[in-house]
């Protein structure tokens, strides 16, 4: 289940039906999955062959065809990133800036765990993603995506726009790095 920092006033957002509400008033889609589906030795696999990645995509195929009938996605794939990821620090880096897209972006924690932080309402938020919490940054929002302390995720991106993941940046005075 996610969890939710507001970074204005450290007020921690906990419980389902909390964190729904908060989500649900900054525009944010939020799910959860039952990840238990995934094969047991593909589940905290985090050095995954592409055969391994397409097994954790068909263990999940029922999940993605229901959201993606529900919400426009034509393509999916999966992303591993750990510290035995080559260049992780230079990935990070380049995930770690406040950017926007032209789509939703849509993640689907299927390992491991991660932490969008994204421009709401009353400024920024963290919302630390646990396995199985699946959630969508609104088109045109700004935000960016980091790792928890852990450092390793395994996650589906689902995309409207067959060309995928294409960040546009949004200088914002008003972030302040935590
Ligand atoms: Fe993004």
């Amino acid at each position: 289940m996610a969890t939710i920092r507001v970074r204005n006033t450290n007020e921690v957002i906990e419980g389902e039906a909390a964190v729904r509400a908060f989500l649900t008033a900054n525009d944010v889609y939020y799910d959860h999955w039952d990840v238990s589906v995934i094969p047991a030795p593909l589940q905290n696999k985090y050095d995954l062959t592409d055969a391994e990645k397409e097994e954790i995509l068909a263990s999940l195929k029922g999940y993605i065809e229901d959201l993606s009938a529900k919400r426009g996605y034509v393509k999916w794939d999966l992303i591993s990133l750990s510290d035995t990821t080559p260049n992780i620090e230079e990935l990070l880096q380049k995930f770690e800036q406040v950017h926007t897209h032209t789509e939703d972006e849509v993640r689907a924690i299927a390992s491991g765990s991660g932490i969008f932080v994204i421009k709401g309402n009353d400024g920024y938020f963290d919302v630390i993603l646990e396995a199985g919490d699946v959630i969508s940054v609104p088109e045109g929002n700004p935000h960016f995506f980091t790792l928890t302390d852990e450092r390793k995720v395994v996650a589906v991106r689902l995309f409207i726009d067959p060309a995928g993941w294409v960040a546009h940046p949004f200088y914002d005075p008003a972030f302040q790095k935590a």
